[in-house]
């Protein structure tokens, strides 16, 4: 749940681990640190707060030369944010310089044991534990860097990403991977290290994925070698041609990336559903589902795992899949499934959906439902991810990379993705008519143009933000379809603009919510036309005679509601089952716009990090 990022090579290091760590802040961001080498020693820099207090203190008090260097940017899990607990970390000899993205499980027990030899630690962390038992190994068995960080990495229990160097071998840094991710950009005689590929995108498309057990002894002007840590055994790199441009990671006109997202969904849909959708023909083509349908089609249960708004995204599923395709789904936090000792069969297909593609939990249950049997499918949008990589099948939702903290074109395109999915089933299962099939299948090629006509309401929500941006709580109700919804626009409220907002289905409200409404208390309530609307129409009423102020979100040309509700949203008509795609658009520039009113910083809410790699 950090970033990393290090180069090797012919270039000043310092402005390109600069660059690459503001674009890993997405990782974690509570400090933050930088260590070059010189030609004569090592300089390093590091302190509590962002890239770009780091970038202040650095180019105040170290030589920033140099043509090797690692850097860092933190999510805190051992130790609180400040300047010693930041990395990098020396060895005790000053030596050894370290950066380190997971944890070591079993880092107090090797502390103890290098202690009794006489090393002492300044900072709380398991990375500063892992320098020194690298040093301890390396002097004890009088091996070379790379043979050191490999005994030492079989002796901790636990997840890692690492980058190394050694002061007195300034031609080669060290990387090994367990469990979070580690990407290697290979240019003309100079190497990357990164979390991901965009810290190097600009220089190379080039790129190889650690595998997780293997390391890579980098050096320049030879080859990248990879190892197995386990046993020693040769791996050979995969070089991969990189898609993503320079222009995608960057925020261009907008102040947030958040905005920024929100507004690319028309264009994220599209670019999810082409290729696959095939309207004319009546087709949907995706090659993960194609190849392994029977798996599908035989499946006494569909199984979705996720966390946070993939999660939400599954629920959205689970109506889908039920309505569609009739086959019976259960949506579970990934968290809860893997430590649940879940029933799971080889007749079971489980869906596991992450727009990281790292998120532990997700990842550690796709691992438990293997185990069992299942077959297991991925819906991921970081493209060789570790849970692409880890699941039988899967389909990718090209939604380009997602850098704003809070998930939003993430959340459509999954939503897009799993509703293709379901839509194929329901056709080969003949759930229903060549007519529904049709009808949904153009409606679904219609979405992107509806979005961006959702995404005119942004300065009716500004204005409606501006009345609200101040209160304490807030309600979010919908039902079926917009019930997911529901709880996802509660999520971007509160991870965002730190207000208190629960997400309900709008029937619950009565069985215990309502007693919450009074004169002060928002209720923001999705109304379409064509999902239960009488019903929520009349909990429209229950909130108004408990004088609850409500903001609905209603389809074009809505008249009842209109005159309920204290204000509201309107997005263009569509079939029940694609709602979700429409409705959540007003609730993500809600919480934008509120958060932004706050002074909150929308990219990077406190104490979140966009890919959740510790459990
Ligand atoms: C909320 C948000 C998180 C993620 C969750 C799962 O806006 O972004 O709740 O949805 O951490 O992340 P992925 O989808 O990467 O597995």
């Amino acid at each position: 749940m950090c970033g990393i990022v290090g180069y090797i090579g012919h270039r000043e290091a310092y402005p390109i681990i600069m660059k690459g760590l503001q674009r890993l802040e997405y990782r974690g961001y509570d400090s933050a640190g930088i260590a070059l080498y010189d030609g004569n020693q090592i300089n390093l820099a590091k302190t509590k707060g962002k890239v770009i207090d780091l970038k202040s203190k650095s180019e105040n008090s170290i030589s920033l030369e140099g043509t090797l260097g690692i850097g860092h940017t933190r999510w805190a899990t051992h130790g609180i944010p400040n300047d010693t607990n930041s990395h990098p970390h020396y060895s005790n000899s000053g030596d050894l310089v370290i950066i380190h993205n997971g944890i070591i499980e079993n880092y107090e027990t090797i502390k103890k044991e290098l202690s009794k030899r006489g090393y002492v630690f300044s900072s709380d962390t398991d990375t500063e534990v892992l320098v020194n038992l690298i040093e301890e190994v390396k002097k004890k068995e009088n091996v070379l860097l790379g043979k050191a960080v490999q005994i030492a990495l079989n002796q901790v229990v636990g997840a890692y990403a690492i980058a190394v160097f050694d002061r007195n071998k300034p031609d080669e840094i060290v990387v090994a991977k367990l469990g979070s991710p580690l990407a290697i950009g290979i240019g003309q005689q100079e190497f990357f290290i990164a979390s991901d590929a965009s810290p190097f995108i600009e220089f190379t498309n080039n790129a190889v994925y650690l595998q997780d057990q293997e390391m890579a002894i980098i050096r320049l002007g030879k080859e990248i070698k990879l190892r197995k840590i386990q046993d020693d055994a040769i791996a050979y790199p995969l070089v991969q041609e990189l898609q993503m441009n320079l222009e995608e990671i960057e925020k261009g006109m907008y102040d947030h990336f958040m905005l920024k997202e929100i507004y690319e969904q028309p264009s994220a849909i599209k670019d999810t559903y082409r290729g696959r959708l095939r309207v004319e023909q009546g087709i949907i083509k995706m090659a993960g589902i194609d190849q392994n349908i029977e798996r599908f089609l035989n499946a006494q249960r569909i199984i979705i795992v996720a966390c946070g708004t993939s999660w939400h995204a599954g629920l959205v599923a689970e109506y889908i899949f039920e309505d569609l395709a009739r086959i019976p789904v259960e949506v579970e936090y990934a968290s809860e499934f893997r430590y649940r000792n879940p029933v799971i069969t080889d007749k079971d297909v489980v869906i596991a959906i992450s727009q990281s593609g790292e998120t532990a939990d997700t990842l550690a249950a796709i691992k438990l439902a293997k185990e069992r049997g299942a077959y297991v499918f991925g819906v991921c949008n970081v493209v060789g991810s570790s849970i692409a990589r880890e699941t039988h099948a899967g389909a990718y939702t090209h939604a380009g990379p997602e850098i704003g903290v809070a998930s939003t074109k993430a959340f459509t395109t999954q939503i897009t993705i799993l509703s293709l999915i379901a839509l194929k089933l329901a056709k080969e299962k003949g759930a229903f008519s060549d007519s529904k099939y049709h009808e949904i299948l153009s409606e679904l090629e219609n979405i992107p143009s509806k979005v961006e006509v959702a995404l005119e309401s942004n300065s009716l929500v500004e204005i409606i933000s501006e009345e609200y941006k101040d209160s304490d709580n807030c309600l979010y109700l919908g039902r079926g379809y917009n019930f997911p919804v529901a709880l996802e626009g509660a999520l971007k409220l509160k991870e965002i603009s730190y207000i208190h907002a629960e997400g309900y289905p709008a029937a619950e409200m009565k069985h215990g919510p309502i007693a919450l409404i009074d004169e002060q208390m928002p209720v923001i309530v999705i109304a379409t036309n064509n999902g239960h609307y009488e019903k929520v129409v009349s909990n429209i009423q229950e909130i108004k005679s408990r004088k609850g102020k409500i903001i609905a979100i209603v389809t074009e040309g809505d008249e009842q509601v209109r005159e309920l509700a204290d204000h509201v949203i309107e997005v263009p008509e569509t079939l029940e089952c694609l709602t979700p795609l429409l409705t959540t658009i007003p609730l993500q520039l809600l919480s934008y716009h509120i958060a932004v009113m706050r002074g909150c910083n929308v990219d990077q809410p406190r104490n979140l990090a966009k890919s959740v790699t510790v459990e």
